[in-house]
């Protein structure tokens, strides 16, 4: 991906390996999660955590993830009491950057306009803004060509966020001409 040189300047600056975090959402995209976080892990220094919404458990095999994967209910099984540690303030520090792909249009809402009400949204929403974060928005076409979609990115990247632009795919809903980030593969 594009911004890797910020990423790995970062953390030779610290002289450590690169912390990535990878955020997945509930898009049909998320069934290249195994092959994406394969291809990270190619990356020489590169440690790989991945932090999942609940919906985007239904595309990918947990058992395909090689790294940890993290998700709500982890969050408040660590967390008891107040000396307990909080799982998004540890992923958030643990973090160079973190790649939200896919990044789908109910997160991007949420994101948009902070909400956090589950672990991924929480570690966003608590993000060093200094740290690169990147997304890529994956939906179908009417989902993206709906006016708030560029509003929306519009904001994130007011943030100082970077969009990894969608490509144009053939969906599994059968739509023609569908925008879905990061299938290069596929
Ligand atoms: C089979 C299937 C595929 C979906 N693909 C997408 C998608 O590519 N992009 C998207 O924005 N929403 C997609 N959705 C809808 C999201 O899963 C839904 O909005 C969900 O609430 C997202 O939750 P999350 O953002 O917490 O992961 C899909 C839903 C289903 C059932």
């Amino acid at each position: 991906f594009e911004n890797n040189d910020s990423c790995f300047t970062f953390a030779c600056l610290q002289n450590k390996n690169a912390h990535i975090l990878v955020g997945v959402t509930g898009s049909v995209a998320a069934l290249k999660l195994p092959l994406l976080v394969a291809e990270l892990l190619k990356l020489p220094g590169v440690e790989v955590q991945v932090v999942t919404t609940e919906n985007a458990k239904h595309f990918y095999n947990a058992g395909e993830i090689p790294v940890a994967l993290h998700s709500d209910a982890d969050e408040w099984q660590m967390w008891k009491g107040r000396t307990d540690p909080v799982l998004h303030i540890d992923l958030r520090r643990w973090a160079d950057l973190m790649l939200v792909a896919p990044l789908d249009a109910n997160t991007l809402a949420k994101i948009a306009s902070g909400l956090c009400d589950n672990l991924l949204t929480c570690v966003v929403r608590a993000w060093d803004l200094s740290k690169p974060l990147l997304f890529c928005p994956a939906m179908n076409t009417a989902m993206w060509e709906h006016p708030i979609s560029a509003q929306q990115v519009r904001q994130l990247k007011g943030f100082g966020y970077l969009e990894i632009p969608c490509i144009v795919k053939k969906l599994v809903c059968g739509d023609e001409a569908s925008h879905v980030a990061f299938q290069r593969h596929g």
